[in-house]
């Protein structure tokens, strides 16, 4: 399937990202198992850690709009170095993802590389480890 609609989604709302502080946009698409394509960017707070990322903001965004399912994510960075998801995204995308999930980085030219969500969160905690399933959400 074209990435070009996540990576179109994901860069424009890097473009919009609230980064005053650290300076680095970041940009994140998920696309959700019924097709829609939700978008969010990183939100900083000058008391530092009740900023927000982009990935929380789109997964909060697919959620909103009744989707509890990701088929994939796409997340674009700037600097010259993969810019994953931080551990704590990692467990978001764990929520709504099955291990195969594909999780895209990009950067300003393209997607870069990408990982399946169990390269990247391993032997994960997940609703499954207390018993719920996909028909709990
Ligand atoms: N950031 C994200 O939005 N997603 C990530 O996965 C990594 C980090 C943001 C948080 C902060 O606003 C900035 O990047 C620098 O850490």
């Amino acid at each position: 399937m074209s990435l070009d609609d996540l990576f179109a989604a994901a860069k424009q709302a890097q473009a919009r990202a609230y980064a005053p502080y650290s300076r680095f946009k970041v940009g994140a698409a998920v696309r959700g198992r019924d097709g829609g394509v939700y978008s969010g960017c990183n939100v900083e707070n000058a008391a530092f850690p009740a900023g927000t990322c982009a990935e929380e903001a789109a997964i909060a965004a697919m959620v909103a709009a009744g989707e509890s399912r990701i088929a994939e994510v796409l997340v674009i960075g700037g600097g010259d170095t993969l810019v994953t998801p931080c551990g704590a995204c990692r467990q978001r995308i764990r929520e709504f993802a099955a291990p195969h999930t594909a999780i895209h980085v990009a950067g300003p030219e393209g997607v870069r590389r990408s990982f399946m969500l169990e390269d990247l969160l391993p032997f994960s905690f997940g609703p499954d480890t207390l018993g719920r399933g996909e028909g709990d959400r």
